[in-house]
């Protein structure tokens, strides 16, 4: 049994996020979500505690994979999950500097730890969360980017209206 697990901030989920979720929940037998806080993005949109109700929602359909939050290294949590495989994403070559440095101290800090690249789908390789977040807060719809559980947050937070609703079309 092949336990793997996809961590991030996911502040907020979108379908970036969604469409590896789902095509790495096909490659294992069982698929961790782990939302963990990450101080070096200290974007604080969502609590973590939302950003797992977000997920949770968003995978309900899925029955080989869970939700879940943890706090500290994430190779001791792949310990605890009895999990081997590290699922990243992959949107473009800047983001493979980042990653590449974190599979490599993940690796030399727990040997039996893998981390495998799922490579975005070409339609959510623009999305990212920094740019959801600045979007919706400056008004604007992003009803296309991110899960319907998302996107009812962030009404919520920000208000339902298309700052650009009644923009004329050059
Ligand atoms: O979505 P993100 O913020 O780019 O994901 C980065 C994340 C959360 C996977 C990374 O910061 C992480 O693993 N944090 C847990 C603490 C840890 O193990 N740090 C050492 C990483 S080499």
């Amino acid at each position: 049994m092949v336990r793997a697990v996809y961590p991030g901030s996911f502040d907020p989920l979108h379908n970036g996020h969604v469409d590896v979720i789902r095509r790495a929940s096909r490659l294992f037998d069982h698929l961790t979500v782990a939302v963990v806080h990450n101080p070096l993005k200290d974007t604080g949109l969502f609590t973590v505690g939302e950003r797992v109700a977000i997920v949770r929602e968003t995978v309900a359909g899925m029955p080989e994979v869970d939700v879940t939050a943890f706090q500290g290294l994430l190779v001791a949590f792949m310990r605890r999950a009895n999990a081997t495989v590290i699922v990243k994403g992959l949107r473009a070559i800047s983001d493979f500097e980042y990653e590449l440095q974190m599979a490599h101290l993940n690796r030399q800090m727990n040997r039996e730890v893998e981390t495998l690249f799922v490579m975005t789908a070409t339609r959510w390789s623009y999305v990212s969360s920094t740019r959801v977040r600045e979007i919706a807060g400056l008004g604007a719809d992003v009803s296309k980017l991110v899960p319907p559980a998302t996107l009812r947050r962030l009404r919520r937070r920000f208000g339902g209206r298309d700052a650009l609703e009644g923009a004329a079309t050059p």
